[in-house]
């Protein structure tokens, strides 16, 4: 963790955007995987995290707003606790690593917000994500499960992601710390990918070799010669040759900073002359966009840059037709590329997702697409130094998706649905990276994985 001014400093940061009140801050807690005993590997809430620090179930944090006092609320463990878990910290030893004094058993938690809640403060909560701590809320502030939505605070939402948008010096070295996981784990899939290897064999040793970097994969990997299947996470196919393995997968450190990266490769080693031609079409546009990328840009005009890119690129392939600028505003490059091009990334892989996508990547000025695939675009406002962001265009060809269109005739004038007919078997190619917002421009975050046609192939020949 890092040291305890960080998180005193955060919380005084976040104290300065907040009129009055209580801030409440929830920690998680474990999850039964088939009986209360089994539980899924443990992962802290990132917010808490944030402000707060601790690696450990059964915590809330509280925020004085009008006091300016930090509070700290748990049970400290049990004999009973201790033979089955070793020997564990006090509570209070453990505020004291990020700066908080005051602690209390979790029971008072209900006590000091009923309190709060006689004397007409308010209590400012997020949007929550598990069951466990919408009951919580349920029962220590009486909002029903179904009201929370519309009870939560947008003033402590706003806050957060005005904080927690730019990252530290410090969370950009653990970011880096990850991506040398993310390259091991890049690299292996690619020394690995080869004809009558089945997908979960790599995967198995993807995800080791995230846990054996101290933490464990970002989000459930993506491995899969049906890289057209957006998030693909069954890994039951043989690779075969000709087939293309598309791997989107990421690290998290111990601390739970995370990466994404994708790379797509050719299960033969090499290319062959149809893939290689999108797979540079893919390239192109991801290596344009990040090229874009500087503050004050909105991130939706570099999305439609690498839009326009792949549009240009699939004509000149004979798949498109037509004016591609007109094309592009009215989404018909979509049926290619349905999704974003990117998303922030930090102590989330689709970093602060949970307190509202449109809180993160939108603002007054910037507001959402109604169009599809551009409506997909995670994040659309302005860029500011300290963003970290994923940039990861693909060429996708879905069956599903071509016969439906077609079908409905849509985009007649810049779709050639004859020639796309002939991709169906194609798959799907994504190519990602993180990047960083820098005060004149960009940066590539982390050791560079291979990603041109050239160093794949140098990497996989065999
Ligand atoms: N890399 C997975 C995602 O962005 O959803």
């Amino acid at each position: 963790m890092f040291d305890k001014d960080t998180y005193a400093h955060r919380r005084e940061q976040l104290r300065k955007s907040i009129k009055d009140g209580i801030v409440l801050i929830p920690g998680n807690v474990d999850v039964p995987m088939n009986y209360r005993s089994n539980t899924y590997r443990f992962r802290q809430d990132s917010n808490f995290l944030y402000f707060f620090g601790l690696d450990q179930q059964g915590l809330a944090g509280v925020m004085d707003i009008d006091s300016g006092e930090d509070m700290l609320f748990g049970d400290d463990h049990t004999m009973d606790d201790i033979i089955w878990m070793g020997p564990q910290p006090l509570l209070s030893e453990c505020a004291e690593r990020v700066g908080v004094k005051r602690t209390a058993p979790f029971s008072g938690l209900a006590e000091i917000l009923e309190k709060a809640k006689q004397q007409g403060r308010k209590i400012h909560f997020l949007p929550p994500y598990r069951a466990e701590n919408k009951l919580l809320l349920e029962d220590i502030l009486g909002v029903g499960v179904k009201e929370q939505p519309a009870k939560v605070s947008v003033e402590l939402i706003r806050a957060i992601v005005a904080l927690r948008s730019i990252k530290e010096p410090q969370e950009i070295a653990e970011i880096e710390r990850a991506i040398d996981v993310a390259w091991l784990m890049h690299t292996t899939a690619m020394k690995m990918a080869s004809p009558g290897v089945y997908e979960h064999e790599i995967a198995g040793v993807v995800e080791g070799i995230a846990i054996s970097g101290g933490g464990m994969l970002s989000f459930p990997l993506i491995l899969s010669i049906h890289g057209e299947i957006l998030h693909n996470h069954s890994h039951n196919n043989k690779l075969e040759e000709g087939h293309l393995l598309l791997m989107d997968g990421g690290a998290e450190t111990a601390m739970h900073y995370a990466t994404d990266h994708t790379r797509t490769m050719p299960v033969s080693g090499r290319f062959d002359e149809r893939q290689k031609a999108v797979y540079e079409i893919v390239l192109d546009a991801q290596l344009r966009a990040i090229r874009a990328i500087q503050p004050g840009k909105t991130f939706k005009s570099i999305h439609l840059l690498a839009a326009g890119v792949i549009a240009d690129g699939l004509k000149a392939l004979g798949l498109m037709k037509g004016d591609v600028k007109q094309a592009v505003e009215q989404g018909a490059h979509a049926l290619f590329m349905p999704h974003g091009l990117g998303h922030m990334m930090g102590l989330d892989v689709h970093d602060m997702e949970d307190l509202g996508e449109d809180h993160v990547g939108y603002d007054n000025e910037v507001k959402r697409s109604d169009i599809f695939g551009t409506a997909s675009l995670r994040l659309g406002r302005k860029l500011q130094t300290g963003f970290v962001l994923t940039v990861e265009p693909g060429i996708y060809f879905i069956p599903a998706l071509i016969e439906k269109w077609k079908q409905e005739r849509k985009f007649m004038e810049y779709i050639n649905y004859d020639k796309v007919q002939r991709y169906l078997d194609f798959g799907g190619i994504r190519i990602e990276d993180d990047v960083l917002v820098t005060s004149d421009g960009f940066k590539v975050l982390g050791r560079p994985i291979p990603k041109t046609v050239a160093e794949l192939e140098s990497l996989m020949d065999r």
